[in-house]
């Protein structure tokens, strides 16, 4: 399957939805049949459509249901014994409309398999055997995901999520890049990735994207500064993600306003659903009112004694500027030095934090994903740099899934049920 494939699915509604509220499964574990049909029976209010009741059906038949037939809100369906489900989950997507929330259960307990649904588009996944409970609140609950998929409104007072790299080339515009890039085309949110390095930031150019004068003269004039200006010196990069970003001269010298920043936020409020800051560290003047606007800090650094160092400044200085942000620490190019790398561990004891995602040294993925103008995930799903990257954004709030409890947590928590149950 193509990454572009993928983009075009997440983008565009396919084919017609049937009313809201109506449920289609198709399951053929006798067990989980009769768990299903009782969870439905008891949900009030839901058009139940498909196999429930009537008879078990696989995968094969969802997709001549889809086919046939407009998407429901809720698709259920069983994957055990498919020889090819990310296969057939993908023929699945081609006929269901981007809305429908496909929830998948099947007998493969394996992060990377988790991962790979996730990008293929299914909204949860539950290792059997599953409770009732957490069928009864799946089947009912829309996540914000899908709610928030049909909404065009900013979220009022949305604060952004803002990537800074402890050193120079530790990977922090990957990153940045890597969450706008999972908020925009998995979240469905409309995001807007902000490049403050005015004159030598690389957003642009890990998007191919032409960056403009737009973010230079709107900070330089920050009185000036309303959702329409905004609005017009965003670049699009695709249906939900836009960049922001400035090609000045090296030589242009700029002073900054102290309610520069704090402005722009609130004119990309009126426009965007989530916004991500791509700061450098060498600007006191943007670090720190980046930080002051923050909801999430990543502080993105490798694995050298001077990355220590320098993350311990940035987590002391965002503590200080912004007590309330949430704070996490990447660890990005990991066993690219030879002599001298520290390990995780000693990582994470100097920064007394535990790291929220290691992301390997990768000479083909991530260069490739630079080389081509897309971010890591969507050039290399299946790589495991992108899965690193989805806790991340999963951590951060850029894609479905409480941030208290990640999916990996929850692959875990349904595993240790899984356990228990066969304990029992
Ligand atoms: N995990 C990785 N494996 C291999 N190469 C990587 C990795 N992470 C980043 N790189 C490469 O390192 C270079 C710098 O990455 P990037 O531009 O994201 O860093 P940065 O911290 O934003 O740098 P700058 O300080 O210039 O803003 C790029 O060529 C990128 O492809
Ligand atoms: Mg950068």
């Amino acid at each position: 399957m193509s990454s572009d494939a993928r983009i075009d699915r997440a983008a565009q509604p396919r084919g017609p939805m049937t009313k809201n509220g109506s449920i289609a499964t198709f399951v053929h574990d006798p067990e989980l049949f009769e768990l299903v049909s009782r969870c439905l029976n008891e949900l009030p209010g839901v058009i139940k459509t498909g196999a429930p009741g009537i008879e078990p059906g696989d995968i094969e038949d969802a997709i001549a249901y889809l086919t046939r037939d407009p998407s429901p809100s809720v698709v259920l369906v069983d994957l055990t014994g498919v020889a090819e489900p990310l296969v057939a989950l993908d023929r699945l997507a081609d006929v269901c409309h981007s809305d429908t929330r496909v929830i998948a259960l099947g007998d493969i307990n394996d992060i990377h398999f988790y991962h790979n649904l996730i990008i293929a588009g299914v909204t949860e996944y539950f290792v059997k055997p599953v409770s009732e409970e957490q069928l009864r609140t799946a089947l009912r609950s829309p996540p914000d995901a899908a709610a928030k998929s049909t909404s065009a409104a900013p979220v009022a007072g949305q604060r952004p999520i803002v990537v800074v790299g402890a050193r120079g080339g530790v990977g922090a515009t990957m990153v940045a890049v890597s969450l706008a890039w999972y908020s925009a085309e998995k979240d469905h949110q409309r995001t807007v990735l902000v490049d403050l390095d005015l004159s030598a930031g690389t957003v642009g150019m890990a998007l191919d994207v032409e960056a403009g004068r737009g973010l230079a003269d709107a900070l330089a004039t920050p009185e000036r500064i309303d959702g329409l200006l905004v609005a017009s010196a965003t670049v699009k990069c695709s249906s939900h993600l836009f960049l922001l970003s400035s090609e000045l001269a090296l030589e242009n010298r700029r002073t900054l306003a102290d309610n520069a920043v704090p402005l722009l936020v609130a004119g990309l409020q009126q426009n965007f659903q989530r916004i991500v800051f791509d700061v450098p560290r060498s600007e006191p003047g943007l670090l720190a009112q980046g930080f002051e606007q923050a909801a999430f800090i990543v502080i993105v650094t490798d694995f050298s004694l001077a990355g220590m160092r320098d993350t311990l400044r940035l987590l002391k200085l965002a503590k200080k500027l912004a007590p309330g942000a949430k704070c996490l620490v990447v660890g990005n190019r990991f066993g690219v030095a030879k002599k001298g790398g520290v390990t995780v561990e000693a990582c994470e004891k100097t920064l007394a934090t535990k790291l929220a995602a290691v992301i390997r040294e990768d000479p083909i993925v991530v260069p490739m994903a630079l080389g081509i103008g897309k971010s890591v995930p969507e050039s290399a799903p299946d790589s495991d740099a992108a899965a690193a990257l989805y806790s991340l954004a999963v951590a951060v709030d850029c894609v479905a899934g409480t941030p208290e409890q990640g999916w990996f947590e929850r692959v875990f928590s349904i595993a240790k049920t899984f356990v228990m149950a066969k304990g029992n």
